[in-house]
């Protein structure tokens, strides 16, 4: 008897089918899953990546509050178009401090998850204030209000707080330096050396060239970090896991 004669058994009895049927599942199923509980981390720590700067993180709040995320995606796919359009893949451990997650799900505007650095403060200043005075097809709406809410660092150690009951491993020390650290981000003239300790990478500067803190110089400081923390001149894949 060939091994095609063998399988007409089967072919031939549903029961002895759907019993064989569950047994090839339930391997495969057990092959894939069981090795995710064995795995300390599933997200491949990568250097540069840091938890978010005070000012930054009270940004990527405003940004998420004003609903950027429904015209804008932070994820750049391993896909030629996209990689030559906006840099290279975005990594699992890029948005490993994000809570929630930015990735997006519609593209109304382009992806933003390496938008730092790529235009000036004052290109985001007016790109904002008035989107159609830089890009004149643009359909996104005007964000000149953000420039005139001046804010305070009050509720800025109640957000990271927040952040680190989710995960965000903020230590005790970036956690007192807190609304220190979110005025001094803003005011090149302060003392920041111990931001730039506490978060490498940190730029600092008065993002919209107006006196105070407002929103929109916090927006600014996220958007301008925006991918800017892992330097890929360096990064290579880890191929052991
Ligand atoms: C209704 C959809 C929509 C919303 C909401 C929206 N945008 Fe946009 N955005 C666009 C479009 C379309 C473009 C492309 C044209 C342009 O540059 O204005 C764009 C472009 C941008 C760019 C330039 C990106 C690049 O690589 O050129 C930035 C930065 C940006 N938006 C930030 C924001 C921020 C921050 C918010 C929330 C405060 C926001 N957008 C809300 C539609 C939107």
């Amino acid at each position: 008897m060939g091994i095609l004669d063998k399988h007409v058994v089967l072919e031939k009895n549903a029961t002895l089918l759907l019993v064989g049927s569950l047994l090839v599942v339930t391997v495969g199923g057990i092959v894939e899953i069981a090795p995710l509980f064995y795995l300390e981390n599933t997200i491949e720590d990568v250097e540069g990546m840091r938890p978010y700067s005070p000012l930054e993180l009270e940004g990527r709040n405003i940004y998420i509050r004003e609903g950027c995320y429904v015209c804008h995606s932070q994820m750049i796919r391993p896909m030629r178009d996209e990689v030559e359009r906006y840099g290279h893949y975005s990594l699992a451990a890029e948005s490993q401090y994000d809570h929630p997650f930015q990735w997006g799900s519609k593209r109304t505007g382009p992806d933003l998850a390496r938008v730092g650095g790529r235009y000036s403060d004052e290109w985001h200043v007016d790109h904002l204030k008035d989107p159609q005075s830089v890009v004149p097809e643009s359909v996104m709406p005007k964000y000149a209000f953000l420039a005139d809410r001046l804010i305070e660092p009050t509720y800025i150690e109640d957000l990271m707080k927040a952040n680190q009951i989710v995960g965000v491993p903020y230590t005790d020390e970036q956690m007192e330096n807190a609304e220190a650290d979110w005025l001094a981000q803003a005011d090149p003239d302060s003392d920041y050396d111990g931001l730039l300790a506490r978060y490498p990478k940190a730029q600092v500067r008065n993002f919209d060239g107006a006196p105070g803190v407002s929103e929109m110089d916090a927006l600014i400081a996220y958007m301008q970090m925006l991918g800017t923390l892992v330097d890929f001149s360096t990064f290579t894949p880890d191929a052991s896991r």
